[in-house]
């Protein structure tokens, strides 16, 4: 590719995903409100999924093909190499060969339309996320899980709810931190009170991503060398670059947030009110490519909007404060930052660091000690994590949280249980990406959030009871 074939993209791209104005209200009440919370379909003996996506999806074919009642009878992508790697996964499982749809940049309708599956679970790159679960919902009448972030602009997050509101469709957002062990040990503290009342959090994406988005380079520091697996240079068509090079603000937002949203039961109790977001100039990102490509190749001449460091301050009905930041340009450690503070205690994660008070007002000057820890830890440690943690540790994916998702999730549809995330989840979490990018070009003003529950959020009971039976997951087919 070009500078001037990458320009085209971009181009393209930007004329279509931001505009200044959004719409914040939406929905006249046509369904019964919020009800999608408590959402459930009959369950399912046998869960079929179609995978699209194989990059990403490729850990989802993996996770389903390990638990019982469970078969990947679809994948659909554009890369031979990919695909050939799926089915290689599936033979040396002894698991059915799926139905195989590739060779097209629309064959994932033909997924979505294959009757062997119930859901489709979308791992594409970002700007098809919404087309692809709107196709799934409306035409195919399936239901639809998405990668994160499942939505990229306000429209499409009430899109997606009024969809699954529409059709009764799951439509769920894969936000696989909401099951990090830490997270999980956060979430029953809270539960547990030993924080107290919740007063503020801390969340965010940090992870220099640099390579990922501008390619890997060769010898030479000349034209990027390609992944000898897909032969992409870096992301399928740099989808993550065109993005950022043509947007401001927060558009990673959930990863950091989605943990809080569950410890603040937000749509559950509380909910999102107004937002404020600044960002940092932008060095990062251009300084890489001068520093390891050639001076007159596109990547050193390529512009980037997006600021190195965003920061996103919501304030929730109840009066609480979040900060969320992202920043995947910088030479930093990694950090999702996880940190909760409430009238008892706090918690700071990266690294886990715990204190409350032994009685009100005495105060917590210095974080529990090494044993102190270990030992709420242990004690605190999430019923799921308990069930299945260990499972979770040996089969990997960001040591463990990927497959308690899907487990989580496949007990759920096989037990006609509520989904964890729901859409409004979705539609709440993921309209940051345009509302912070609204804020940021408009000297940080503050700008309104949507309730997509439409009130629901005042009655909906906070999530609870995330557990699995192991036992009875076994006896399935
Ligand atoms: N939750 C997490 O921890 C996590 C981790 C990694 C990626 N992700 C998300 O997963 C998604 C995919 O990321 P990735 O790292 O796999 O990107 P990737 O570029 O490596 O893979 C994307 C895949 O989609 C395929 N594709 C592109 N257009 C297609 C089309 N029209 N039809 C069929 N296939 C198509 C490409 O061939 C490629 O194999 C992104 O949304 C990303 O944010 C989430």
């Amino acid at each position: 590719m070009d500078r001037r074939e990458f320009v085209k993209g971009t181009a393209w791209m930007g004329a279509a995903a931001f505009a200044v104005g959004c719409t914040t209200e939406r929905g006249l009440g046509l369904s019964r409100v919020g009800k999608m919370s408590t959402f459930a379909v009959k369950p399912f003996e046998k869960l079929r999924i179609g995978v699209v996506g194989l990059g990403r999806g490729y850990a989802g074919v993996c996770g389903f093909d390990m638990i019982p009642g469970c078969e990947v009878t679809a994948i659909c992508d554009l890369n031979a190499a990919r695909i050939k790697k799926s089915l290689d996964h599936i033979e040396k499982s002894n698991r059915p060969k799926p139905a195989v749809y590739t060779g097209g940049p629309e064959e994932w309708k033909r997924l979505c339309d294959d009757p062997n599956v119930d859901l489709v679970y979308n791992a594409t790159p970002w700007q098809l996320h919404a087309p692809v679960a709107l196709y799934a919902m409306q035409h195919a009448g399936k239901h639809v899980v998405t990668e994160v972030p499942s939505a990229l602009t306000v429209d499409h997050c009430w899109e997606l709810v009024e969809t699954a509101e529409k059709y009764g469709l799951h439509c769920m957002q894969l936000e696989n931190c909401c099951y990090g062990e830490n997270e999980m040990l956060i979430l029953n503290l809270c539960r547990k009170g030993m924080l107290g009342e919740l007063v503020h959090a801390e969340g965010a994406y940090i992870h220099d991503l640099r390579t990922y988005n501008w390619g890997k380079w060769n010898d030479k520091g000349s034209n990027p060398s390609v992944d000898p697996e897909t032969g992409y240079p870096a992301y399928w068509n740099y989808w993550r670059l065109r993005h950022n090079a043509v947007h401001k603000g927060n558009q990673y937002p959930t990863h950091g947030l989605g943990p809080i949203c569950w410890y603040m039961d937000i749509n559950r109790g509380d909910r999102f009110d107004y937002l404020v977001s600044l960002e940092s100039n932008q060095l990062n990102f251009e300084a890489f490519a001068k520093a390891r490509f050639a001076t007159d190749g596109w990547q050193a001449n390529q512009k980037v909007q997006m600021g190195d460091m965003n920061t996103t301050l919501i304030k929730t009905k109840r009066g609480r404060s979040i900060l969320i930041q992202h920043d995947v340009s910088s030479p930093r450690p990694y950090s999702r930052l996880n940190s909760i503070t409430g009238t008892k205690g706090a918690v700071l994660d990266f690294p886990l660091r715990i204190v409350w008070e032994d009685k009100p007002g005495a105060g917590a000057h210095a974080f529990f000690d090494k044993d102190k820890l270990a030992e709420v830890c242990e004690k605190y440690k999430h019923p799921l994590w308990r069930q299945a943690g260990d499972i979770a540790k040996r089969t990997g994916g960001h040591g463990g949280m990927d497959f308690l998702m899907l487990l989580r999730l496949a007990y759920c549809l096989q037990n006609g249980l509520p989904l964890d995330q729901s859409v409004y989840d979705l539609a709440s979490w993921c309209c940051l990406c345009e509302l912070t990018e609204k804020s940021v070009r408009n000297r940080s003003c503050s700008v309104d959030i949507p309730d997509f529950t439409r009130g629901g959020w005042e009655t909906a009971k906070p999530i609870d009871n995330i557990t699995v039976d192991l036992e009875k997951m076994g006896g399935k087919a």
